[in-house]
C-alpha cells in the first residue's frame, strides 16, 4: 500500500486529482469509480478547475458511485445521486448518462443491486476507484462485519454512520439506515483503488487499514490485498500510524525514481 502524508486537506485534494487528471489524459473513456461524503468534495473543486482550464476532459468518461441511501430518489437533496450532481457532474464536461448511482427508489433493490455489478462489468470494470473512509473503517457503505469478498449489495447501516451522517439531514426528516454499496469484493476489483482521508477523527481508521491485521472489523484493511492502493492523507490522520516517516521516506524516493526514469 502507498501510503502519502501530506500537509493539510488541501494537498491531499491536489493530489488526488492529479491521479484522476491523468488517468482520464491516458485513457479518455476512463471509468471512474466514485464516492461520496465530505472529505472528496474538495478533491471534486480540483477536478472542476481542471476542466474548466482545459487540463482534463470528461467528455467520455463514465463513473459508478459507491453507494446510495435506500429509500431515497435521485432528486431528494440527500441522496448520494443528487450530491454528485451538485459536486461534480453539473460543472464538468460529462455526459450525464455515463454516470451512475445505485438507484436508491428501485422496486427491487436485490435485483438491482445484481443489475449494478453486471453493468460495471459491461463497462470493462473500474479503472480508479476513490474512496473516503469511515471512522469505524467502512468504505462504501461496507460496515465493519462486511465480508471482505461482498458484492453490491443491501446493507444497513451502523448507529455510528447514522449519526455521522444525522448532520446532513433536517431535524424530523426521514433518514434512511439502509444503502445499497458496491461490495468490498467490488471495490478490490478496480484496477487502482485510491483512498483520501483527512484530520484526526479518522487517524484509528487509518492506522487500521494501512498497519492494522486484516479485519472484517476494519473493512478498509482488504485493501491490504490489492496491488494498486494509495492511501493519501494528510498529517492529523497519520497522526497514529507507528512509522510516518518511513512512508514519507518511501514516497521521496519514489519520486526520485520516476525523474529518473522520466516518468
Ligand atoms: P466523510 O465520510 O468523507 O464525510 O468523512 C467518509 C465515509 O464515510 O466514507
Amino acid at each position: 500500500m502507498k501510503v502519502v502524508i501530506l500537509n493539510d486537506a488541501a494537498e491531499v485534494a491536489k493530489y488526488g486529482a492529479e491521479i484522476f487528471v491523468k488517468q482520464i489524459n491516458k485513457k479518455p473513456d476512463s471509468v471512474l469509480g466514485l464516492a461520496t461524503g465530505s472529505t472528496p468534495v474538495a478533491m471534486y473543486q480540483e477536478l472542476i478547475a481542471a476542466n474548466k482550464e482545459g487540463r482534463v476532459s470528461f467528455r467520455q468518461v463514465s463513473s459508478f458511485n459507491l453507494d446510495e441511501y435506500l429509500g431515497l430518489p435521485g432528486d431528494h437533496p440527500q441522496s448520494y445521486r443528487y450530491f454528485m450532481n451538485d459536486k461534480l457532474f453539473n460543472h464538468v464536461d460529462i455526459e450525464k448518462f455515463r454516470t451512475n448511482v445505485p438507484p436508491g427508489d428501485a422496486n427491487n433493490p436485490i435485483e438491482a443491486c445484481l443489475e449494478y455489478e453486471r453493468m460495471i462489468e459491461k463497462a470493462g470494470g473500474i479503472d480508479v476507484q476513490l474512496l473516503g473512509i469511515g471512522r469505524n473503517g467502512h468504505i462504501g457503505f461496507n460496515e465493519p462485519s462486511s465480508s471482505l469478498q461482498s458484492r453490491t449489495r443491501v446493507k444497513t447501516l451502523t448507529k455510528e454512520t447514522v449519526e455521522d451522517n444525522a448532520r446532513f439531514f433536517e431535524e424530523g426528516e426521514f433518514q434512511p439506515q439502509l444503502s445499497i454499496t458496491m461490495g468490498i469484493g467490488t471495490i478490490l476489483e478496480a484496477k487502482k483503488v485510491v483512498l483520501l482521508a483527512t484530520g484526526e477523527g479518522k487517524a484509528d481508521a487509518v492506522k487500521q487499514t494501512v498497519e492494522g491485521p486484516l479485519s472484517a472489523a476494519c473493512p478498509a484493511s482488504a485493501l491490504q490485498f490489492h496491488q494498486d492502493v494509495v492511501v493519501i492523507i494528510d498529517e492529523a490522520a497519520a497522526s497514529k500510524l507507528d512509522d510516518p516517516d518511513f512512508y514519507k521516506y518511501i514516497e521521496t524516493e519514489n519520486r526520485r525514481l520516476e525523474k529518473h526514469l522520466g516518468l
